[in-house]
């Protein structure tokens, strides 16, 4: 049928797309690399229409704030307006409040991602109702049925939020505090595909549409992109509780288990059960949320259970692709895609 060719399009090339993902400095799973910067309180809120960007740092174009938030704007070929975090988070709880771009094949995301290439994704494309979920394992792209579609009214006119809440047991995706999706670590091919590692958070705007893109990444996107008037997407607020504040992450080891992480300067002091997080933990209408986040913080340093190490001993070693999966406007998705696929 129709509607399942174009969705394996938008299967593939979201895949292709979303796992094609910005330089990892250093990969964890290859070398040694410096511990990673963590969020050493248990929440940390951004309210963009203050003014401020934060703790959030541009890494591509320009972003600005305003009213309505932080402004992203795609006005030529090449644009793809950039933030991330400062810091990574080791489980948690993300909300981000966001207006999607209007205009034909710009595509509105924001990720979780951590260095050896573990991601979970929001992506927003406003060629109709659907978005997309996804998420990838240490950069593994040799599968291409991880993306699932939620439906959305009027991204593009209406602010909504979307959630993630992840934890060492399941990861949720909210849309307006309600659960649309959940992946349990077995799931994720026993937990070997299932991202377990400190995450940055990454806010862009991107032009898969654009005319230099592969086919299939423009028909993913919704078409081509028509550069004739500016486009933008406006992220009012993103709030973050982080489920193992601390101020640094180091991988023990080159497994890339949750187990293998050991948080430094965590602050044991915070009781996740007792903090006083309902308000978010709650908008997730998951009864589990609290007693996961408790286990997730717990089991980040407590020693291996079975199926992590069973997970940890099956994880292959997988170099990044280094091309920005923003593509910069210029990068080709697809080439993206075969890098990854040649790596196997
Ligand atoms: C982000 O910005 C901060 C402060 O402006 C800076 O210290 C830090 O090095 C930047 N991080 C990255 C990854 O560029
Ligand atoms: C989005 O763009 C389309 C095509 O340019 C236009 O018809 C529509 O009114 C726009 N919607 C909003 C909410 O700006
Ligand atoms: C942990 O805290 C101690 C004391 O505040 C500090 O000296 C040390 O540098 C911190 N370690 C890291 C990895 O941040
Ligand atoms: C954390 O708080 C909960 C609820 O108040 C309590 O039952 C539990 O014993 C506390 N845990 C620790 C380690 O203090
Ligand atoms: C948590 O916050 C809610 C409302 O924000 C409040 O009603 C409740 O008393 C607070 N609980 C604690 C333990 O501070
Ligand atoms: C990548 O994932 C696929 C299934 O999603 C799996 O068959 C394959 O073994 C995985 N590769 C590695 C290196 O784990």
């Amino acid at each position: 049928m129709v509607f399942n060719s174009s969705y394996q399009w938008a299967t593939l090339a979201l895949a292709a797309t979303a796992v094609a993902q910005t330089t990892t400095s250093c990969n964890p799973l290859k070398k040694t690399c410096s511990a990673d910067t963590g969020l050493s309180q248990y929440r940390y809120n951004t309210d963009f229409t203050s003014g401020s960007l934060g703790r959030w740092n541009t890494t591509a174009g320009t972003v600005t704030t305003t009213d309505l938030g932080a402004k992203f704007t795609i006005s030529e070929q090449g644009d793809a307006p950039t933030i991330e975090s400062e810091f990574y988070i080791f489980f948690g709880h993300v909300d981000v409040k966001m207006r999607a771009a209007n205009g034909t094949g710009v595509v509105s995301t924001w990720i979780l991602e951590s260095d050896d290439l573990d991601e979970i994704d929001w992506q927003i494309s406003t060629w109709d109702t659907e978005v997309q979920t996804d998420y990838f394992g240490k950069g593994n792209t040799t599968s291409y049925d991880r993306g699932t579609t939620v439906t959305v009214s009027t991204p593009e006119e209406t602010f909504h939020t979307y959630s993630i809440d992840w934890t060492s047991e399941r990861i949720e995706w909210l849309l307006d505090g309600e659960v649309v999706r959940t992946l349990e670590y077995a799931d994720a091919l026993s937990g070997a595909n299932y991202p377990q590692t400190p995450m940055r958070i990454r806010i862009g705007i991107w032009a898969g549409g654009d005319p230099d893109n592969s086919e299939g990444t423009i028909e993913w996107a919704g078409g081509e992109t028509d550069y004739s008037t500016p486009m933008s997407m406006y992220v009012e607020s993103v709030d973050i509780i982080n489920y193992t504040p601390a101020s640094a992450y180091k991988y023990t080891d080159k497994t890339g288990a949750y187990t293998s992480i050991k948080a430094t300067n965590g602050t044991t002091a915070t009781n996740l059960s007792s903090s006083n997080s309902s308000s978010i933990v709650a908008s997730s209408k998951s009864s589990s949320s609290a007693r996961a986040s408790s286990s997730a913080y717990a089991s980040s340093s407590a020693s291996a259970s079975a199926s992590a190490s069973a997970a940890a001993s099956s994880i292959g070693v997988v170099s990044a692709a280094s091309a920005s999966y923003y593509c910069s406007g210029l990068t080709i998705a697809m080439v993206s895609f075969i890098v990854g696929m040649a790596q196997f």
